[in-house]
């Protein structure tokens, strides 16, 4: 199956199985905004209890807090989301369709990019063992003069951002000969620059009403609340605050389900380090968050850093974590060495003092932070699709089975009686009255073992537990692994002490390095 037929099917699941739907469905829905269905609801959860365990409850000097969504409207122009939080965006005059002009551009040097590598493939069929890659690459006349083009547009393309020249930027447009995809016309109106951030009006007369944002970032809300954490929680540098929250971007392109939506949530951890300490810990949080990742079990192929060349004006060093998705590496997480940026921002809009009296040096400073920014529905996209697997069985039959990290599972057991009679689904029942105070469960009774197992396989639940006649009288139950589908006997006594140990969050934070 092709990458776009596997990202189709894992979308279309999502719905059947209540992971995601479109938000306002009945309404037609509406773009690039999502609502989780019941096990959607639970992964999400999960995964949040995941991030937030491993960096508030295992780390001693981190610490959680919880800021509002709307914030002061001077926090956004303090950190200068208000003048630089933009895309730049096009219309199509014919369709009426807006793009991000970077996206149509960075689409025609991907095709390119595409070309190359069928070039490649094909020159590697036909060469085969003796094929030298990186000689064809190099010497090939038809991929030369590819990879010049592809790297003339991007260096005309950069050239154009980094002096703002928004006239540049539509000149490439025109130049590349770029069609609309609805309408095939070239008729282009001026590229604008177009604030991302969504805006409303908070008090109840019109007149007196101010324009307030919803937050684009959960950052600020940690930065603004720094001293207050700071001096409440008596926190010593090096110390941490995290939050995890939503976050609101009007992406001008918003698509691939929900890797890039309008409404989204974060999960951010704002570190405190003396100036000059920087380095030290942006190193220490990159090799942590990967470990972090990699820890799920999801295979170490899909994970790699993209070093950022082009930094921001406040960063002094900055990576993404990107991840394998269905439509290729995209970022997953993004960590930042913001140095004292932020906080001098908000001193200098504020004028209150955002310092911190280090009494080892017997000094104030202000300081520097390190960032750790991940999008909890990008996780969400991620640990889906690299667990939705279409099998088919040594019998010929076929399950689609979503093998989640079982800590994260929706359902963690499913408890099943083999028929709906003889005293079963009485005693299955007092197993769930037991399970359910620890792990959510679910008790199904209907159809065939077989159709109910598949039914959890779907949803990826990593245990079922079949009651059956002998369990009334020798005080044991079938056990049944949704992975490898094994089915074991174990004794009723040790029921709880097992489903602990493969499904509970602990096993999984204590994997943590
Ligand atoms: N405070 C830093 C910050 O917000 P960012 O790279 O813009 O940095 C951090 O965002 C993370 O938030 C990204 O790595 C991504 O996982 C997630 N994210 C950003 N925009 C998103 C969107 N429109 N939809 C879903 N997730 C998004």
């Amino acid at each position: 199956m092709n990458q776009d037929d596997l990202f189709k099917n894992i979308i279309s699941h999502s719905k059947e199985y209540g992971f995601i739907f479109q938000s306002s469905e009945i309404y037609d829905g509406l773009s690039a905004v999502y609502d989780y269905g019941q096990y959607g609801a639970e992964l999400k959860k999960n995964i949040r209890e995941y991030w937030w365990k491993s960096m508030v409850q295992l780390h001693e000097n981190i610490v959680g807090i919880d800021a509002a969504i709307f914030m002061h409207p001077t926090t956004w122009k303090a950190s200068g989301h208000i003048d630089a939080f933009n895309d730049p965006l096009i219309d199509n005059k014919d369709s009426k369709k807006r793009y991000r002009a970077d996206v149509l551009i960075e689409e025609y040097v991907s095709k390119i990019e595409a070309k190359i590598e069928k070039e490649v493939t094909k020159a590697q069929e036909r060469f085969g063992e003796s094929f030298n890659e990186e000689m064809y690459r190099k010497t090939n006349p038809r991929v030369v003069e590819y990879a010049t083009e592809a790297e003339g547009i991007n260096t005309r393309f950069k050239a154009a951002l980094e002096a703002s020249d928004l006239a540049e930027v539509k000149q490439i447009i025109v130049d590349l000969q770029i069609a609309c995809p609805v309408s095939g016309s070239r008729n282009w109106t001026d590229v604008r620059q177009f604030n991302l951030m969504f805006s409303t009006a908070m008090g109840s007369v019109s007149e007196d009403a101010s324009e307030i944002y919803l937050r684009p970032e959960t950052a600020q809300g940690i930065f603004v609340n720094f001293r207050n954490v700071q001096k409440s929680g008596r926190m010593k540098i090096p110390f941490g605050i995290a939050q995890t929250g939503k976050a609101f971007r009007n992406e001008i392109v918003a698509r691939q389900f929900i890797f890039r939506m309008r409404e989204f949530e974060q999960m951010e951890m704002q570190f405190f380090v003396r100036p000059g300490d920087e380095m030290k810990w942006y190193e220490y949080w990159k090799e942590t968050r990967l470990a972090w990742h990699k820890n799920l079990g999801i295979s170490d192929k899909k994970y790699r850093y993209h070093d950022h060349l082009k930094l921001a004006h406040y960063a002094n060093a900055a990576c993404d974590i990107e991840f394998d998705f269905p439509f290729g590496f995209k970022e997953l997480e993004g960590i930042h060495s913001r140095t004292d940026f932020d906080l001098k921002q908000h001193e200098k809009h504020s004028g209150k003092k955002l310092q911190y009296f280090d009494p080892e040096l017997n000094q104030n400073y202000v300081p520097y932070v390190v960032e750790t920014s991940v999008g909890l529905d990008r996780m969400f996209l991620a640990i889906l699709s690299a667990s939705y697997k279409e099998e088919k069985l040594e019998d010929g039959s076929e399950r689609t089975v979503l093998n989640l990290p079982p800590a994260l599972a929706p359902i963690k057991v499913a408890v099943l009686p083999l028929m709906k009679k003889d005293g079963l689904p009485e005693m299955a029942r007092t197993f769930l009255d037991e399970l359910k105070f620890d792990f959510l469960c679910q008790y199904d009774e209907k159809d065939a073992i077989g159709k109910r197992y598949r039914r959890q396989d779907a949803i990826g639940t990593p245990l079922c537990i079949t009651i059956d006649h002998d369990s009334l009288t020798d005080k044991t139950v079938t056990i049944r692994y949704r992975d490898t589908m094994q089915q074991e006997r174990i004794a009723i006594s040790e029921l709880k002490n097992k489903v602990e140990e493969i499904v509970g969050m602990k096993k999984l934070l204590k994997a943590l390095k």
